[in-house]
């Protein structure tokens, strides 16, 4: 689809990844409908000058939510969604009380899933259409520490990837782009100290932005971005046994970190 045709509803807009993404989105030309829970944030969100858009405030973690996400997509005539909202869940499982991994589990993989089935039957009806789902490198290399944002990252992937596949003789692409660290207010102090201790690298939401808008003009169904994390989501695809031993040799730096916060 060309991006200037796009009208787009993109979740997660008030984040650090969504403002950057609506700042490039709007660049193209695309038109957009820019969704948050946080009024202030959405209200200061900068896009290009003359850009057709609006802001909806909407809480996805609950069923009102979608349902007001859905109505103001129609009514926006979208033929694009972005699934960008997401929360993180640093720490050990077994140190975790069930509340951030149920809420993790809502809003990282129910709430794209949720949006994605409301807008279908509107989708299937324009002449292109696209859904767009951002994963993480997490669900490809599931990392200790990450036990329940892994498990939502992953079903994202096997969601985008089934989702395709169901939709192969429809006229809607279902794009699936998984980032490494970005440097935004998703990751807690404890995170971004263990990512420098692992020297892991991390991208400005900027270049992740202009990445996604690139995968986007290029047709293209699965991104991974970075390397050497592209190769270790291939490896892990085929040889775990692998990723888990080098994984061993970091466990005791991930446990310190996830139990200082
Ligand atoms: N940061 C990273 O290291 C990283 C790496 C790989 C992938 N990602 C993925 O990139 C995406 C964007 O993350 P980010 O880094 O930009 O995080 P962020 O700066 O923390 O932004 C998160 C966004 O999600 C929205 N959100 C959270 N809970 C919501 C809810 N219940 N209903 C509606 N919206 C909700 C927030 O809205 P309000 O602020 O208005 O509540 C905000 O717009 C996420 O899917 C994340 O998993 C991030």
């Amino acid at each position: 689809m060309q991006l200037n045709h796009a009208r787009i509803l993109l979740t997660g807009a008030t984040g650090g990844l969504g403002q950057a993404l609506a700042g490039e989105l709007s660049a193209t030309g695309a038109a957009l409908l820019l969704s948050g829970r946080n009024a202030e944030r959405l209200a200061e969100i900068k896009v290009a000058p003359g850009t057709d858009y609006t802001t909806l405030q909407a809480d996805l973690a609950r069923g009102e939510g979608i349902a007001a996400a859905a109505t103001a997509a129609r009514h926006f005539r979208v033929n694009m969604l972005i699934n960008n909202a997401g929360i993180g869940c640093f720490g050990l499982l077994e140190q975790q009380g069930w509340p951030p991994v149920e809420k993790v589990l809502a809003i990282n993989l129910e709430s794209p899933i949720r949006l994605t089935q409301a807008l279908l039957p509107w989708l299937r009806a324009q002449p292109e259409a696209a859904i767009v789902n951002i994963g993480s490198t997490f669900g490809s290399i599931p990392f200790a520490g990450f036990a329940a944002y892994s498990a939502t990252k992953a079903g994202l992937r096997a969601f985008s990837q089934a989702l395709r596949r169901e939709l192969a003789d429809s006229l809607i692409r279902v794009v699936h782009v998984a980032p490494r660290a970005i440097d935004t207010a998703l990751n807690a102090p404890a995170v971004n100290a263990l990512n420098r201790y692992l020297k892991s690298h991390s991208d400005s939401p900027e270049a992740v932005a202009a990445h996604i808008v690139a995968t986007l003009r290029n047709d293209r169904s699965e991104s991974h971005i970075g390397f050497p994390e592209r190769l270790f989501a291939w490896l892990n695809g085929f040889a775990p046994g692998l990723i888990d031993r080098g994984l061993a040799g970091k466990l005791a730096a991930i446990k310190q970190h996830a139990s200082s916060q």
